[in-house]
């Protein structure tokens, strides 16, 4: 309808007609509304490892989503979202330009000089690949001292940034607000990642296959492994390879957990032996050069067959992440596949007396007493982190519901600790963890880790396979 065209009254309506002097007035003596904030979104600094040398650099996921660039020389570069019309935003990306041949920065400059750490694209090809006006970074001083739209800031993440758009020097005067606000962006950038698009759901799959890949070549390389003194580590260099070859590395620190050192949740230490008898927990994922990782955990016997007791603690975590697989669907709360699982967990601990309550009673919000065993959640978002989406509100993620797109991890575990002697002395030291990655569907959920097998007797003829081979 034309702007000035009046708005014709409701058939039957009892509305008084509008004189033109009202409509003329109803027009006019209104506040503008304030335009929107800016926002920055930086990549992150190189940090130092000792002296001159840094640790490898890895560019934030929320600037990695926004921009598509994912490589090492994006140290320093910032996503600038400038307001553009009443709603919008005009994304102008600051970068570090090449080093002209007639300073000394490209044969002197240790971090970013190109004889020291390889050529970068220039402002055009930076342009190219993103499809983002990009402005050389010495110009972001400028712009940041300088009168700005108020500026909502992705903290934490550059240091010199934090000072430049907040710093007390700058403002004069504390911005009591500007927390929330910034908390609000964090928010955002997390939620804006929930949903996966399909090429992110190919990067992921593709994450999985390298993993795949990666547990294969661990088990291959078990008999060399049991032979070093330091197997666990043996084992995470295999995978690290394999990481490392066909992707960026890995996702995060990879467990490699052989006996007791099951039961110790985040194992990264990596510095025991492989125990012939034992089972080794394997918790890996390969990160895609895009910055995608899967997150997925096999407990293998290392002997190539369960012991029955090992057996009967793999079968039960198995049937907890059954029904923890079963209970997703769209629409479902993302608390629905813990509980799931949970609920077998609690019976079958019940089942063998361990627990000394029934399951309802343990899974009683005032109880929880199987907790015990389990101690950690049942799975979370995957994607550019391997805990994805962290800084999401609550009730959008963890108190929310899932939906076609989402990928996240299943991965109930049960960590019988060494010293519990609340435990049958046979169950003491074994700890269990199956971890499988899925999508949601409009009908419920693909495993996009299908490849690795999960039942026992499927790990214990795929372990026999590999080994033969
Ligand atoms: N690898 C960490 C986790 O499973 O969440
Ligand atoms: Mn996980
Ligand atoms: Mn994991």
């Amino acid at each position: 309808m034309p702007e000035n065209t009046p708005v014709p009254l409701a058939v039957g309506s009892h509305d008084l007609p509008v004189s033109p002097a009202l409509a003329d007035f109803m027009t006019r003596g209104w506040a503008a509304s304030p335009p929107p904030d800016a926002a920055s979104v930086p990549a992150g600094r190189l940090t130092t490892r000792s002296n001159d040398c840094d640790h490898r650099f890895r560019p934030h996921s929320a600037y990695a989503c926004l921009t598509g660039l994912a490589g090492e020389d994006q140290c320093d570069h910032v996503l600038v979202l400038e307001p553009s019309g009443t709603t919008g935003h005009e994304p102008v990306l600051y970068v570090r330009p090449r080093s002209p041949r007639d300073g000394a920065a490209f044969y002197r400059d240790r971090r970013h000089g190109e004889f020291w750490v390889g050529r970068r694209p220039d402002l055009a090809e930076a342009e190219r690949l993103t499809g983002i006006r990009c402005l050389p970074l010495d110009r972001l001083p400028a712009l940041l001292s300088g009168p700005r739209p108020p500026t909502r800031l992705l903290r934490g993440v550059d240091p010199a940034l934090d000072h430049a758009v907040h710093g007390a020097a700058h403002r004069g005067v504390a911005d009591h607000g500007a927390a929330h606000r910034d908390a609000e962006l964090a928010a955002v950038l997390g939620e804006l990642r929930l949903v996966k698009d399909p090429w992110e759901i190919a990067q992921l799959q593709l994450a999985v296959d390298h993993t795949t890949a990666g547990f294969e070549d661990v088990v291959r390389a078990l008999p060399r492994a049991l032979r070093h003194p330091r197997g666990e580590r043996w084992i995470e260099g295999v995978f690290g390879l394999r990481a490392r070859a066909e992707g960026n590395g890995t996702g995060y620190e990879t467990i490699a957990a052989s006996g007791a050192h099951a039961c110790v949740l985040h194992w990264t230490r990596n510095d025991g032996a492989l125990d012939p008898g034992s089972l080794l927990l394997l918790d890996a994922g390969v990160e895609t050069d895009t910055l995608y990782t899967a997150d997925i955990t096999r407990t293998l016997p290392l002997s190539g067959r369960f012991s029955p007791v090992q057996r009967q603690v793999y079968e039960l975590v198995l049937a907890a992440q059954d029904a923890g697989i079963a209970a997703l669907r769209p629409g479902a709360s993302f608390r629905d596949f813990h509980r799931a699982a949970m609920r077998v967990v609690a019976e079958g601990l019940a089942d063998w007396g361990v627990l000394k309550v029934s399951a309802d009673e343990a899974l009683d919000a005032d109880s929880g007493r199987h907790r015990r065993y389990t101690l950690c959640g049942s799975g979370h978002m995957l994607g550019l982190d391997v805990h994805d989406c962290a800084t999401a509100r609550r009730e959008t993620y963890l108190d929310g519901v899932l939906d076609v797109g989402h990928v996240l991890t299943v991965e109930p575990g049960l960590y019988l600790q060494p010293d519990d002697e609340t435990l049958p002395p046979e169950l003491r030291g074994i700890g269990v963890r199956v971890e499988d990655d899925l999508v949601i569907t409009e009908d419920g959920a693909r495993l996009l880790s299908s490849a690795l097998p999960r039942a026992a007797s499927a790990v214990e003829e795929w372990m026999g396979a590999l080994l033969e081979s």
